[in-house]
C-alpha cells in the first residue's frame, strides 16, 4: 500500500488530498499541519475552509484512508510520497524584500524530511515556489541524506476556489516536473499512477522541473494579464459611453480569445495572482531581463489602479469627501463561494475609504468580523504565514462595523459598494435598500452584477464599473 503524506492543511494541501483519498481508496493519505487548531477543524464538523462540496469528500473518507494530524514527524518518515504545501509568503525585509518568495516554511519542511526519513522518498512541490527551488531542495536533503535516495517533483496546483473539488476531479490538466533520469522518469511514474486513478492519460503532462515550477507562474500571470486587459478597457470604456460587458462579449466569441475571464471588476485578489508575478518579476530581473520584468509589473500596476480608481469614483461623486459617512461595504472575500480574504480588492478599498475617513458597514456571508478586522489592521503580505504566527486580532476599530444582514448595512448609508459576486446581492430588494438610505442614495457595483436601468428607476446614482456613466458621475469626472 502507498502511502501519502502532504506538509500543509491549507487551501491547496486539505482538498487535494481528501480527492486523492476519494479517488484512490488503497492509497493511505495523512495531512499533517502545524496548526493545532487547524488540524482539530479538519477532524471536526466545521471544516477550516469553506468549499463547495468539500464536506462531503472529507466525510467520505476521514478515518478510512484520509487521516488529519500534528504528529508530522511519524507521517513523513511513513510516506513513500511527500508533498510539501505550506506556506511561501512574499518577503518583507532583506534580499529581494517585496517580490521574492520567503522560502524559510519550505526550507524547514526539508530539513525536517531529511532529518526523520528512515526510507527512500519522492518529495512533491505542491506550493508556488521560484523557478529552481527543487535544486535547493535537492541539495539540502542530498547534503543531509544518510544513504537516503530522494527524488524532487514539481506538481503544481491549478485548483480555483470556489469550485476546487470540480477542479480536482476534472482538471483541464495535471502537470508533473521531474528530472530527465531514469529515477526522475520512476518517480514520474508513480506520481502518475497515483492521478491515473481517475484523470485520463492524455490530461497528464509531464514536463522537466524547471518548465512544471515555471508554468505554475506563467499561467497565474497569463490569467491575472487578461483580468488587468479587460479592467483596463473598463476605465477606457467609461470615458468613451462603451460598455464593457458588450466588449467582453463581442471580444469573447472570437475562440482564439475565448470567453472566460473576461469580467471586468474592481480588481483581482487571491493568495496567488499577485505574489506569483511579483515572484516572477523578482526571477526575471535577477536573469537581468529588466523589459520582461516591467511587462508583467504593469499588471499589477493595473490592478492597483483599478481599486485605486473606484475609491476615487465613489469620494469625487460623493461632493468630494466620505468624512463621517455611512458606506455599506458588500462582500469582503475575494471573490464568490469562498470565505477567503487573502489579497481581496475589499481590504485597499476599505482602507482607501477609511483614509477618507468614512465609517463602513461591512456584510459578507462567509467572512467573520474578526478575520475583517484583522485584514483591515494587517501589514501587506503579513497574511501568508501560518496562523498562529500572524498578528494577533486588533481592538474592533471604531469606524468598522461588522453586520451580519445586507439591510442592516445599508440602512442609513450614504452608499452602498458591491465587492464581491455573491448571488445572494443580486436577488435584493433594492427598493427597500434605498428607501432606508440617505438621499441621494448611491450604488457603487465593482462586480457588474447588478441591474443599472433597474436601479436608476429606483432612483439610485449607479455606477458600475466600465459601464456609461450617470450624468453625476460625468460631472465629476474631473477629480475622479
Ligand atoms: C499554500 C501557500 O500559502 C501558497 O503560498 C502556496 O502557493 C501553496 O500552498 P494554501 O494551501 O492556500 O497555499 O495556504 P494555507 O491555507 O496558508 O496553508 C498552508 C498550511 O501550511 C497552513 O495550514 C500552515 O499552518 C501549514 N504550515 C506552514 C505547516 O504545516 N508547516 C510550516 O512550517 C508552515
Ligand atoms: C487562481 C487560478 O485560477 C488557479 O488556477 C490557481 O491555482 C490559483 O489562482 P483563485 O485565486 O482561486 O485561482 O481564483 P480565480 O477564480 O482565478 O480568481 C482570482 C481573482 O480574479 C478573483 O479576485 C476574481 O474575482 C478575479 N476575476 C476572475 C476577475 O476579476 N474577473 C474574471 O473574469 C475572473
Amino acid at each position: 500500500m502507498v502511502k501519502i503524506c502532504c506538509i500543509g492543511a491549507g487551501y491547496v494541501g486539505g482538498p487535494t488530498m481528501a480527492v486523492i483519498a476519494l479517488k484512490c481508496p488503497k492509497i493511505e493519505v495523512a495531512v499533517v499541519d502545524i496548526s493545532v487548531s487547524r488540524i482539530a477543524a479538519w477532524n471536526g464538523d466545521q471544516l477550516p475552509i469553506y468549499e463547495p462540496g468539500l464536506e462531503d469528500v472529507v466525510k467520505q473518507c476521514r478515518r478510512r484512508n484520509l487521516f488529519f494530524s500534528t504528529d508530522i514527524e511519524k507521517h513523513v518518515a511513513e510516506a513513500d510520497i511527500v508533498f510539501v504545501s505550506v506556506n511561501t509568503p512574499t518577503k518583507t525585509q532583506g534580499l529581494g524584500a517585496g517580490k521574492a518568495a520567503d522560502l524559510t516554511y519550505w526550507e524547514s519542511a526539508a530539513r525536517m524530511i531529511a532529518d526523520v526519513s528512515k526510507s527512500n522518498k519522492i518529495v512533491v512541490e505542491k506550493s508556488t515556489v521560484p523557478v529552481k527551488t527543487a535544486e535547493a531542495i535537492e541539495k539540502i536533503l542530498t547534503h543531509n541524506s544518510r544513504e537516503i535516495k530522494y527524488q524532487i517533483l514539481s506538481n503544481p496546483e491549478f485548483l480555483a476556489e470556489g469550485t476546487a473539488i470540480q477542479d480536482l476531479f476534472n482538471p483541464d490538466r495535471v502537470l508533473i516536473g521531474g528530472r530527465e533520469t531514469p529515477e526522475g522518469q520512476k518517480a514520474i511514474q508513480a506520481l502518475k499512477d497515483v492521478y491515473a486513478h481517475w484523470v485520463p492519460e492524455d490530461r497528464i503532462i509531464t514536463t522537466n522541473l524547471w518548465s512544471a515550477e515555471l508554468s505554475k507562474l506563467a499561467a497565474n500571470a497569463f490569467l491575472a494579464q487578461r483580468i488587468s486587459s479587460v479592467n483596463a478597457m473598463s476605465a477606457l470604456c467609461e470615458a468613451t459611453g462603451a460598455d464593457v460587458t458588450q466588449v467582453s462579449h463581442a471580444i469573447g466569441k472570437d475562440t482564439r480569445i475565448g470567453p472566460r475571464f473576461l469580467n471586468s471588476s474592481v480588481g483581482f485578489g487571491g493568495s496567488c495572482f499577485q505574489k506569483d508575478i511579483l515572484n516572477l518579476v523578482y526571477i526575471c530581473e535577477c536573469n537581468g531581463l529588466t523589459e520582461v520584468a516591467n511587462y508583467w509589473k504593469q499588471v499589477i500596476k493595473v490592478n492597483d489602479y483599478q481599486k485605486n480608481r473606484f475609491v476615487n469614483r465613489i469620494v469625487s461623486s460623493m461632493f468630494n469627501t466620505v468624512s463621517g459617512k455611512k458606506i455599506a461595504i458588500l462582500g469582503f472575500a475575494f471573490k464568490k463561494d469562498t470565505g477567503d480574504t487573502r489579497e481581496t480588492p475589499a481590504i485597499d478599498v476599505c482602507k482607501g475609504l477609511l483614509g477618507d475617513k468614512a465609517k463602513l458597514s461591512i456584510y459578507d456571508p462567509q467572512v467573520t468580523e474578526d478575520q475583517i478586522q484583522r485584514d483591515l489592521s494587517m501589514k501587506k503580505f503579513d497574511w501568508d504565514h501560518p496562523i498562529h504566527l500572524q498578528p494577533m486580532s486588533p481592538p474592533a476599530s471604531k469606524q468598522v462595523n461588522v453586520v451580519w444582514d445586507a439591510y442592516q448595512a445599508a440602512k442609513d448609508a450614504h452608499g452602498v459598494c458591491i465587492l464581491t459576486e455573491w448571488d445572494e446581492f443580486k436577488t435584493l430588494d433594492y427598493q427597500k435598500i434605498f428607501d432606508n438610505m440617505r438621499k441621494p442614495a448611491y450604488i457603487f457595483d465593482g462586480r457588474n452584477i447588478l441591474d443599472v436601468a433597474k436601479l436608476r428607476e429606483i432612483g439610485f446614482i449607479v455606477y458600475s464599473i466600465g459601464k456609461p456613466l450617470d450624468p453625476w458621475h460625468k460631472d465629476t469626472l474631473a477629480v475622479a
